[in-house]
Order: structure tokens, then C-alpha cells, then sequence
């Protein structure tokens, strides 16, 4: 009873201290862990050597844990009695990679700084040094995440964008965020770099909307190629380049191609092709000034890393990121 009271007491002061609006600051762990950042890139560089994909996963890592309840490390947890894992959801499954990285940069981390720096925090450090790594812009990471004790796999299904949507729906998704226009084009620059597989556009190359022909948006020598790759009745987890130019390099290609239409998924080619929309003159502006768009893309990373963190006494650092710590939950003291 009393320590019900206590319990309730002691929460209802934490989220008057730390409430809703505690801010990510760049210079959080300054003093705990002031070497996470190069700590972080190391494991970073060892494993671009053996894997040069691995900056497009790490990057793409992020933006899953994001758009599921906010930066919280969600998407690392792994089945276990109180999780269903998101790494099952359909935008996930068989596709976002990248997890024994996170795992090793976590161990060099707590080698250095134990108990300090959350895996949500991770995410957002090695997605920018993915792209600083690959060609791109840098930008001063905002920290003091918190990892969460939960997962929410129907909230993968639901809120992760499909290569299928159309604008709408994507502008949707993304507005549901509180990310703009302006981010939308810009973020999707991330197809710049890193692979698909086929069954995210075979639609698009034979039958495309029960049409009987291929999506007439999408450029025909590209198609052909794309018709190689995939033929009818092959492999759906045939990889391509997600940027046909330069694969591997984070830069303002993928704007081009977009003009070109030689964008790999709908989603892509929608920014572009859809008649009257406000993404066209965007696509335009970062196709034609690679700065404008290494200036955007660093603005609306650090838009998308500011959905709803857990911050203060919200949540945990968790020792593994993999597992929420051990330790009474909640629904333990009922
Ligand atoms: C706009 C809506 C988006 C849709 C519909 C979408 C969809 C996809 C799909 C279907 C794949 C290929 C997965 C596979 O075949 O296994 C992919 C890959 C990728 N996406 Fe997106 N994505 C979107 C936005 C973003 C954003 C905002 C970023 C990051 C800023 C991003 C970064 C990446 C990267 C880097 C890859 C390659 C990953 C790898 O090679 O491991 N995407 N995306
Ligand atoms: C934190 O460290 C960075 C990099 O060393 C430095 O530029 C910044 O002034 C420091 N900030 C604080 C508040 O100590
Ligand atoms: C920080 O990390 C770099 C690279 O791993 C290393 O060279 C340097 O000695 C480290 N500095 C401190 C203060 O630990
Ligand atoms: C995780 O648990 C869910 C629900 O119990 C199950 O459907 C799924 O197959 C499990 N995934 C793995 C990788 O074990
Ligand atoms: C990556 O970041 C470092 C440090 O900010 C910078 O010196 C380097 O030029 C960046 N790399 C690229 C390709 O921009
Ligand atoms: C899971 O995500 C959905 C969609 O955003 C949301 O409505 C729901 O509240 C989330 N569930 C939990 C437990 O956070
Ligand atoms: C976009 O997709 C949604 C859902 O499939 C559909 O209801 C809507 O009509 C589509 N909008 C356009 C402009 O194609
Ligand atoms: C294309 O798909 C539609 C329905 O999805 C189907 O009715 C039609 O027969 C298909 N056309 C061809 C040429 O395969
Ligand atoms: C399909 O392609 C994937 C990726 O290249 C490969 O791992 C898998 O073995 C292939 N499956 C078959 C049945 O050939
Ligand atoms: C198709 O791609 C080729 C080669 O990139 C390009 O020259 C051509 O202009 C593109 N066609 C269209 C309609 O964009
Ligand atoms: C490209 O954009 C940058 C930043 O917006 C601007 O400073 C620069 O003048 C532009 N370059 C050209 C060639 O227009």
C-alpha cells in the first residue's frame, strides 16, 4: 500500500523534473563518455573494411528505431519473454541488418564508459558516421536518449513506410512523425547508398498495378536492367544497388536518377513523378546543389532523431542491446 503511494509519489516528481521537455544536447556525454564518438567510429571503419554495405544498414538502423515510438533502441530487443521483437515486422524481417556491429560497438562503449551511454544514442552516432564515412555530410549528433523496456511489433507494421505507398501515404507516415516535405525528400536521399531485394519492386517491372504492363514511370533501359536482375518467377531476395551511379557513396545521385526515372521503388519515383507535387522543385533543388542537399539531409536526420526520446529517468541504459536489464518490471509488482 504505502510503498504504492511511494512509488506514485516518486513518479509524479520525476515527470515534474524531467518531464516531456528534456532536450538532447551534443555535448552529453562530455564528461561520461567523451570519447563515444571516435570509440563509435572505430568499430564503425573495421567493419566497412570486410562489408562496405554496412554504413547504407547502419543508417537504415535508425531510421527503423525511430519511426517506432521514437529513438529508443526498440528495434535491437529480440524475443524474450516480455518482447516480441520488431526485427519480426514485415518491414524488418530478412532485411535490416547490421545488429553484430551494434553489438560490438555497445561491448567497446561499456569497455570504456560502462553503464553511460544508451543503444538508442548508438543508432544516431553510427548512423552519422555511416554517412560521414560514405561520402557525406557530418552534423553534430544530439544525445541523451534512453533505451525503452519495450518493442511494439504491430507499430513497425504500421508506421514504417512500404516501398509500395504512394505520396500520400508516405507524406502521411512521415507527417505522423512531425517530419515535413522537406524532410521526406531530403531523408530519402538515404537511398543514395546500400542494396534491395527484388520483391520490393518486381511489381513495378511486369504487371505493374494489375495494369498488364510495367510502371510507365520507370525509365525502359533502367527496366530492362531491372528485368535481368529479377525475372519473372526468380529469386525475390536478389540484391541491387539501391543507386545504380556510385552504389556506395553517399552523395546527390539519387536526385538525378529520380529526373532520369531511374528510381528503384515507387516510393522513390513518386517524389519525382507524381504530377503537381510539392516534392518535384526539392528533388530539383538537391539534384542540381549537392550541398543544399548534404545541408538538408544533416537538418532532418537531426528532425528524425528528436522523435519522442526517452530522456531523464525515462526508460534505462541497457547493459545489452539486445535485452532489457534484468530487475523487477512493472508488472512484477502487482
Ligand atoms: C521514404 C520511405 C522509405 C521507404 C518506403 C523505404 C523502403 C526501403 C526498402 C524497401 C529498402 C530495401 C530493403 C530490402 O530490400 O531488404 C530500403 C533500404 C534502405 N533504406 Fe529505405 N525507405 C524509406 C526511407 C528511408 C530513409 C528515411 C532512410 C534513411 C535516412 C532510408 C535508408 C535506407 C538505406 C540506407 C537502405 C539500404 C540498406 C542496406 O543496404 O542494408 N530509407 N528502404
Ligand atoms: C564538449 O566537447 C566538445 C568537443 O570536445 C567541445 O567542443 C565542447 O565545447 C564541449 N562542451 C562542453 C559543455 O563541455
Ligand atoms: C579516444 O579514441 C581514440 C580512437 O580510438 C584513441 O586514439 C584515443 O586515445 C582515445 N582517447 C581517450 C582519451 O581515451
Ligand atoms: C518471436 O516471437 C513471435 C511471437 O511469439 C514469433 O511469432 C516469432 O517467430 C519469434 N521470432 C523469432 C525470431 O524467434
Ligand atoms: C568526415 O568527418 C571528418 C570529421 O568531421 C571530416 O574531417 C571529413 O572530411 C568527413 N568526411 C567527408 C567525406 O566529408
Ligand atoms: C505501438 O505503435 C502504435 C502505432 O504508432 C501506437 O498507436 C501504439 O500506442 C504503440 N504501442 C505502444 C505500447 O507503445
Ligand atoms: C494512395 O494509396 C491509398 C491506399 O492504397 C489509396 O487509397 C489512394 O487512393 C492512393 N492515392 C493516390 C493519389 O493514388
Ligand atoms: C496483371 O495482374 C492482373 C491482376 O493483378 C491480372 O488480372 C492480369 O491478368 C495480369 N496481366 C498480365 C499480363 O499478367
Ligand atoms: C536467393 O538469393 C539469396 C540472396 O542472394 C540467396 O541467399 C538465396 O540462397 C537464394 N535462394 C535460392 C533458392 O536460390
Ligand atoms: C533514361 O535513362 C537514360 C540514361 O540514364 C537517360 O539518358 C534518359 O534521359 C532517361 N529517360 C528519361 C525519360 O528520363
Ligand atoms: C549550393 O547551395 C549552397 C548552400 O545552399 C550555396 O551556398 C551555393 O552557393 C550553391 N551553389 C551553387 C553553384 O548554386
Amino acid at each position: 500500500m504505502s510503498s504504492t503511494l511511494l512509488i506514485s509519489a516518486t513518479l509524479a516528481l520525476a515527470l515534474l523534473f524531467v518531464g516531456s521537455d528534456a532536450q538532447l544536447s551534443a555535448t552529453f556525454y562530455n564528461s561520461t563518455c567523451p570519447n563515444v564518438t571516435s570509440i563509435v567510429s572505430d568499430v564503425v571503419q573495421q567493419a566497412q573494411e570486410s562489408d562496405v554495405r554496412i554504413t547504407a544498414s547502419l543508417l537504415r538502423l535508425h531510421f527503423h528505431d525511430c519511426f517506432v515510438n521514437g529513438c529508443d533502441g526498440s528495434i535491437l530487443l529480440v524475443n524474450s519473454s516480455t518482447i516480441v521483437t520488431e526485427q519480426d515486422a514485415l518491414p524488418n524481417i530478412n532485411s535490416v541488418r547490421g545488429f553484430d556491429v551494434v553489438d560490438n560497438i555497445k561491448t567497446a562503449v561499456e569497455d570504456s564508459c560502462p553503464g553511460v551511454v544508451s543503444c538508442a544514442d548508438i543508432l544516431a552516432i553510427a548512423a552519422e558516421i555511416s554517412v560521414n564515412l560514405s561520402g557525406g555530410p557530418t552534423w553534430d549528433v544530439l544525445l541523451g536518449r534512453r533505451d525503452s523496456t519495450i518493442a511494439n511489433f504491430s507499430g513497425a507494421n504500421s508506421d514504417l513506410p512500404a516501398p509500395f505507398d504512394n505520396l500520400t501515404i508516405i507524406t502521411l507516415k512521415f507527417s505522423a512523425k512531425g517530419l515535413d516535405t522537406t524532410d521526406l525528400v531530403a531523408l530519402s536521399g538515404g537511398h543514395t547508398f546500400g542494396r534491395a531485394q527484388c520483391r520490393n519492386f518486381i511489381g513495378r517491372l511486369y504487371n505493374f498495378s494489375g495494369t498488364g504492363s510495367p510502371d510507365p514511370t520507370l525509365n525502359t533501359t533502367y527496366l530492362a536492367t531491372l528485368q535481368q536482375i529479377c525475372p519473372e518467377n526468380g529469386n525475390l531476395s536478389t540484391l541491387t544497388n539501391l543507386d545504380p551511379i556510385t552504389p556506395d557513396t553517399f552523395d546527390n545521385d539519387y536526385y538525378s536518377n529520380l529526373q532520369n526515372e531511374e528510381g528503384l521503388f515507387q516510393s522513390d519515383q513518386e517524389l519525382f513523378s507524381t504530377t503537381g507535387a510539392s516534392t518535384i522543385s526539392i528533388v530539383d533543388s538537391f539534384s542540381s546543389n549537392q550541398t543544399t542537399f548534404f545541408e538538408n539531409f544533416a537538418s532532418s536526420m537531426i528532425n528524425m532523431g528528436n522523435i519522442s526520446p526517452l530522456t531523464g529517468t525515462d526508460g534505462e541504459i541497457r547493459s545489452d542491446c539486445k535485452l532489457v536489464n534484468a530487475g523487477l518490471l512493472f508488472t512484477d509488482m502487482k
